[in-house]
């Protein structure tokens, strides 16, 4: 029975875990896709203009970047380095930690490893959902992680959004409100379907960076099989040829 409840109890966390957006706002599923080198492409030109003043991706090195994600060291050099690195460095940023803990209170952590820790869609539900609210220090606040320190740094592409609530009556007659919509009350650049595609795109990226060896991966996995399938063949007509004469 305690084995029992300790295997229920191992199938119900992941749901939990997935159920934390905030207040009550469920988490957006990211249609992400590794092997789509235009969005990846698209992804780190977004990174490195938007997100690379404040956040690093240390563990990375451009070079490894332009080859997985099918650039040239020299397309690498002259559109997406802005900070006088080498190709060969790693992506690091200028913002010396001590400033930036007094200019945000908090350091902006290093990318590198985010898409494994918080998950892909929560990434995609955080970039998607910043909203007005004009108690926050920079007039924002996010469904996916209330109350951040994080600024809205992409407003002018999205523009900005109020959040629409939806008032929830429990049997008590305690009312509670979630946060179950957004409308756009001023536009950015981009149009609604194009601020989710670059998103789309970010998060298809940093799911990259978080593990670059996947993409190898997966090719070195195609001639493990076919390495397999031909063994298998050697192996039965050595095994036929061996045991020919006993039967
Ligand atoms: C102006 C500086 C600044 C810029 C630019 C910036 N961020 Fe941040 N970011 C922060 C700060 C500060 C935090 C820490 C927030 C906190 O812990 O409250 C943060 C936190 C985060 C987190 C961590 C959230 C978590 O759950 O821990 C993610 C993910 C993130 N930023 C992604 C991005 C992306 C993607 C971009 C580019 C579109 C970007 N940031 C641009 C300052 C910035």
């Amino acid at each position: 029975m305690k084995r029992i409840l300790i295997a229920l109890a191992f199938l119900i966390l992941p749901g939990l875990t997935l159920a934390a957006g905030g207040e009550g706002y469920p988490l957006l599923t990211a249609p992400i896709d590794l092997h789509n080198k235009a969005s990846l492409q698209k992804g780190a030109k977004l990174f490195v203009n938007y997100c690379m003043g404040c956040h690093s991706l240390e563990h990375q090195r451009y070079n490894r970047m332009a080859r997985d994600i099918g650039l040239t060291d020299e397309q690498v050099q002259q559109n997406l380095i802005f900070t006088g690195a080498k190709v060969g460095d790693l992506m690091k940023n200028a913002m010396p930690k001590a400033d930036a803990k007094q200019w945000f209170g908090v350091i902006p952590p290093d990318l590198t490893l985010i898409a494994r820790s918080r998950g892909v869609d929560y990434l995609y539900t955080y970039l998607l959902t910043y909203y007005e609210d004009a108690s926050r220090p920079y007039g924002v606040n996010n469904a996916a992680f209330p109350n951040t320190g994080m600024p809205h740094v992409l407003w002018q592409l999205q523009g900005m959004q109020k959040p629409v609530f939806e008032t929830h009556k429990d049997a008590e007659g305690n009312e509670t409100k979630a946060l179950k919509d957004f409308e756009l009350t001023q536009p950015g650049s981009m149009s609604p379907p194009e601020f989710k595609e670059a998103m789309r795109d970010l998060v298809n990226f940093l799911a990259y960076v978080g593990e670059p060896i996947q993409l190898e991966r997966q090719r070195i996995g195609i001639w493990v099989v076919l390495f397999l399938v031909l063994a298998f063949v050697v192996f039965y007509l050595l095994k036929k040829e061996y045991w020919k004469d006993v039967h």
